[in-house]
């Protein structure tokens, strides 16, 4: 009985015809549906006596098989056919099309330079894949120094001196052996650290480098500068203070903080209730860095100064995870829309 009925069924699919896609969507969903014929017969199976199950079976496949490669076979001549060219709107816009935004790293890159920019520096480049000459030695980075150590530093294989920079200060040695003083150049770019990530850290983030050299370039030259920098970019009622620390290419060397602007300096958890925050390092160009640059430091002084852009962009919009800023997922990058 049911055989006699999947037979005709296996028949009326044979010639299913359509008019137009809305007319296959009830077809499908006469045959291929929850509730449709196809799945009634799968109901009805369950009654067929042991013995016919294997046949019935076989059938009830044939069927759903042939009815769902029919619908298919529909869908696809009215998907590939054309409209006729008087129904084309020519007016009409191709697509919706969405308006990419600048990443925020890019934004506070630019902001950076532009600020420098108006003290009179100009963009300076180098390479991303780097020797150890000017990533290290000609910055006066003794020859055990912890930094060069795999642990720190990504070598490539081609040999023990090419690695990844760990610092743009690698461009400043680059600039100062093709040029003479005055020099004045801001260099951006990114950087490559042997680090697990986390949300704090990341085994590539941006930096900044500022170097100034010329002749009787001074500490308060530096000064000046920074105090420019942080009130343009954090706001004038930003201070900053400069505490002693050590870098191998500069001497002396400082680290700057700037008064933490939640809270206007009184001290909270995001200063770790100091009411300062750190952000960059500075000082003036070691004297044996410009002789390995071929300047000669008996006439001239620098000052430099280098800073994470990360840093900088969670200072200022407070993203707390470091990952957002390599994940591009597109939520996140939406949100600096107004800032572009
Ligand atoms: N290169 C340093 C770093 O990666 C940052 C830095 C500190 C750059 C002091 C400078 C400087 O130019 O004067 O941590």
């Amino acid at each position: 009985m049911i055989i006699e009925q999947i037979k005709e069924l296996l028949q009326q699919v044979e010639n299913i015809k359509a008019a137009n896609a809305e007319e296959l969507e009830a077809i499908r969903i006469k045959y291929l549906s929850k509730k449709g014929i196809i799945s009634s017969l799968m109901n009805d199976f369950r009654n067929v006596p042991a013995e016919q199950k294997r046949e019935v079976g076989m059938f009830i496949n044939q069927l759903k098989e042939k009815t769902q490669s029919k619908i298919n076979e529909l869908k696809e001549v009215f998907e590939n056919t054309q409209v006729s060219d008087n129904e084309i709107d020519l007016t009409r816009t191709a697509y919706p099309i969405e308006l990419g935004t600048r990443h925020p790293l890019s934004l506070v890159k630019k902001e950076i330079c532009d600020i420098f920019g108006r003290l009179g520096f100009s963009i300076a480049e180098g390479p991303e894949v780097e020797d150890d000459w000017h990533v290290f030695s000609s910055l006066n980075f003794a020859e055990d120094h912890p930094a060069r150590d795999m642990q720190d530093t990504f070598f490539i294989q081609h040999g023990p001196d090419v690695l990844l920079r760990t610092h743009t200060s690698s461009v400043q040695s680059r600039v100062m052996e093709k040029q003479q003083p005055p020099i004045r150049i801001i260099c951006p770019g990114r950087v490559y650290r042997n680090e697990a990530i986390s949300y704090r850290a990341h085994c590539f983030f941006h930096q900044v480098e500022a170097l100034y050299v010329d002749k009787n370039v001074s500490f308060t030259d530096l000064k000046q500068a920074l105090l420019y920098f942080a009130k343009e970019m954090f706001g004038p009622e930003t201070k900053i203070r400069l505490r002693p620390s050590y870098f191998p290419f500069t001497e002396p060397s400082a680290e700057m903080d700037i008064s933490c602007d939640l809270c206007g300096g009184k001290g909270c958890a995001f200063c770790k209730h100091t009411g300062w925050v750190e952000i960059l390092g500075c000082g003036m160009v070691d004297p044996n860095v410009l002789d390995n640059c071929g300047i000669d430091s008996k006439v001239y002084t620098g000052f430099a100064l280098g800073m994470g852009i990360e840093r900088i962009t969670n200072l200022k919009y407070r993203v707390k995870d470091l990952r957002m800023f390599s994940e591009n997922d597109i939520r996140f990058l939406k949100e600096f829309e107004s800032a572009n």
